[in-house]
């Protein structure tokens, strides 16, 4: 674990510190000596955050005045703001109901937008850093992950601004993009799927069935890796006298920002082949609904 030693207490606010990665930094950084402040979406996972030594927050990312509570309640002054907190969509883009597009940018890309401008001030006044948790996805994304990648290339686009924007006013920003970790995002995930549904008519939504199989038993054979790396970027990004500006983290997720550097037909070709996506897949009868048939 990257660290520098610390002389003096540090505050630093965690958000989604109730999920794989974000508990693992809140714990990380406890253990380094830093007063962590712990944000949570439900009420009830306070007092475990508590017993756990952290001060838990209430921060529910799709409302603007819990995020501007949460920030009254940190006070003037912060010394790290990591935003870890998301959700997971997936899925093509033809079978994406606009109500999935419009959570995935709402939590992911406004949310948090919305913490930062919040705790902006406090980060400030400390000459604090922000850690953005983005995804490598943003750099190459993958087919049938649009949601996300989407969401998350924005929100490489939001840090890089951001991170010209806080050059002369004392505030460092880094944007951590992982591979795919073992977290509950990927069950949280599927259950936000059933719960919204497939968009497109049942027609549609048969035209993709075998490749989405193909993509779903390709992602049961692959291995997640550990929260580790990512954790570690985040302490770093935190500590390091001169931090990155961009870590990409995980043995899969280096491999994968080298395709980048691809031809994009190529690149295709290779991803649509590591996930057994072929040709057959969309050999049925071409799709002739109307758009009124196709929309839900
Ligand atoms: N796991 C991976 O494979 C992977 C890969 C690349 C990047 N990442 C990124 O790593 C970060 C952490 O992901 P993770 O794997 O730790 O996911 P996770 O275990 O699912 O944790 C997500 C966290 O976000 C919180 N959250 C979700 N919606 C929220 C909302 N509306 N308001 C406030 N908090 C909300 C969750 O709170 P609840 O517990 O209350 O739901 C949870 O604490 C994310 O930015 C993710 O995109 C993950």
């Amino acid at each position: 674990m990257a660290e520098l030693p610390l002389t003096t207490p540090r505050t630093v606010l965690v958000t989604g510190a109730t999920g794989g990665v974000g508990s693992a930094v809140a714990r990380a950084l406890r253990t380094a000596g830093w007063t962590v402040y712990a944000a949570h979406r439900r009420p009830e996972d306070a007092e475990a955050l508590r017993d756990a030594g952290f001060t838990p927050v209430r921060l529910e990312l799709t409302d603007e005045d819990s995020v501007f509570a949460a920030a009254e309640q940190v006070g003037p002054r912060l010394d790290g703001l990591v935003n870890s907190a998301a959700i997971m969509g997936q899925g093509p883009v033809e079978l994406t109901p606009a109500e999935a597009w419009r959570r995935q940018f709402e939590i992911n890309v406004i949310g948090q937008a919305t913490v930062i401008r919040a705790f902006l001030p406090a980060l400030r006044a400390s000459g604090g850093r922000v850690v953005n948790v983005g995804a490598v996805s943003a750099r190459v994304p993958p087919p049938f992950f649009g949601p996300i990648a989407a969401s998350k290339a924005a929100l490489a686009a939001l840090t890089h601004s951001l991170r010209a924007e806080l050059r002369h006013q004392g505030v460092k920003v880094t944007l951590v993009e992982p591979g795919a970790m073992d977290t509950p995002i990927f069950a949280t995930a599927d259950k936000a799927s059933a719960d919204l549904g497939w968009a497109g008519s049942a027609t549609t939504q048969e035209h993709y069935a075998r490749a989405l199989d193909a993509v779903r038993a390709t992602a049961a054979r692959q291995p997640l890796g550990p929260v580790t790396p990512a954790v570690d970027a985040v302490v770093r990004a935190l500590t390091a006298r001169r931090p990155a500006t961009l870590a990409t983290t995980g043995r899969d997720g280096r491999a994968l920002a080298l395709l980048r550097f691809l031809p994009d037909g190529l690149r295709d070709r290779l991803v649509l082949k590591a996930f057994g996506v072929t040709a057959e897949a969309f050999e049925d009868a071409p799709l002739t609904e109307s758009p009124a048939a196709r929309r839900r």
